[in-house]
């Protein structure tokens, strides 16, 4: 069987991360969730003190080569993140790495750092990964691009019961409108800004179950792997 690069890019909240780890798994691939490792990095500069007031973009790109990012599989079968060998995964979820990781994500130093990361993974296994510019940039050349989305309201809704089920006191109209900031920053900054490759083809799970969601993405995945076992329809992609 053919190894192939699986890049799953979309917005925040369209669950690409649920849609890729289970892909993964059903695949044997190796998972990689991108937006941990810029999460990772944003503590790291925490912890270091660089953003208190303002963040400090020089002091954060000279400790770069401090920052070593590891993914492992947990004995449960889950994923973790390793800052410097130590297992940050929950912590990384957390309110104030939230709140500052889209600036960090900004920085082309940090950006260039980490797709050299993330190539390198690509290069040691057949992946799966998910993020903003994963089929643009990291992997222009993956045999397989999904660009998952679903409407604002719809990435709201389910944001504000995860949060509400959390014990978080939040509206459905406050997590809206992060979304739609969000949204918006990600797809107007000016490095590698969240954008449907030229060759991705667009999942909308709106109204699609996350299980009919997965069947269509292995199905499009083993057309790639075993090109001759799916190639019954001409007219899907
Ligand atoms: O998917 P997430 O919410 O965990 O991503 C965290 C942040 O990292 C978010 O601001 C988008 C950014 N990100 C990015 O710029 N490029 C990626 N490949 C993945 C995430």
């Amino acid at each position: 069987m053919k190894a192939i690069t699986i890049a799953i890019d979309g917005f925040s909240a369209a669950g690409k991360s649920t849609l890729a780890r289970q892909l993964a798994r059903r695949l044997n691939y190796a998972y990689v969730d991108s937006g941990a490792m810029y999460r990772a990095v944003t503590l790291f500069a925490l912890r270091r003190g660089l953003l208190d007031n303002r963040l400090d973009e020089a002091d954060l790109v000279a400790s770069l080569t401090q920052v070593d990012l590891k993914c492992k599989k947990t004995d449960s079968g889950g994923e973790a993140i390793l800052l410097n060998g130590e297992d940050v995964t929950a912590e990384i979820r957390g309110v104030a790495v939230s709140d500052h990781v889209s600036k960090v994500a900004e920085i082309p130093e940090v950006r260039s750092h980490l797709i050299k990361m993330q190539r390198a993974m690509g290069r040691a296994k057949a992946v799966v990964m998910d993020g903003r510019d994963i089929g643009t940039v990291v992997f222009p050349d993956a045999e397989l691009k999904l660009f998952v989305t679903a409407s604002p309201e719809t990435r709201a809704r389910r944001r504000c019961d995860e949060l509400v089920a959390k014990g978080q006191q939040v509206t459905l109209a406050q997590v809206l409108q992060g979304i739609k900031k969000r949204d918006e920053r990600d797809s107007t900054r000016a490095h590698s800004p969240l954008a449907k490759a030229a060759d991705a083809i667009e999942i909308d799970n709106s109204h699609l179950s996350k299980a009919a969601q997965l069947q269509e993405a292995v199905r499009l995945a083993l057309r790639r792997i075993q090109p001759q076992k799916g190639g019954k329809s001409k007219s899907k992609p």
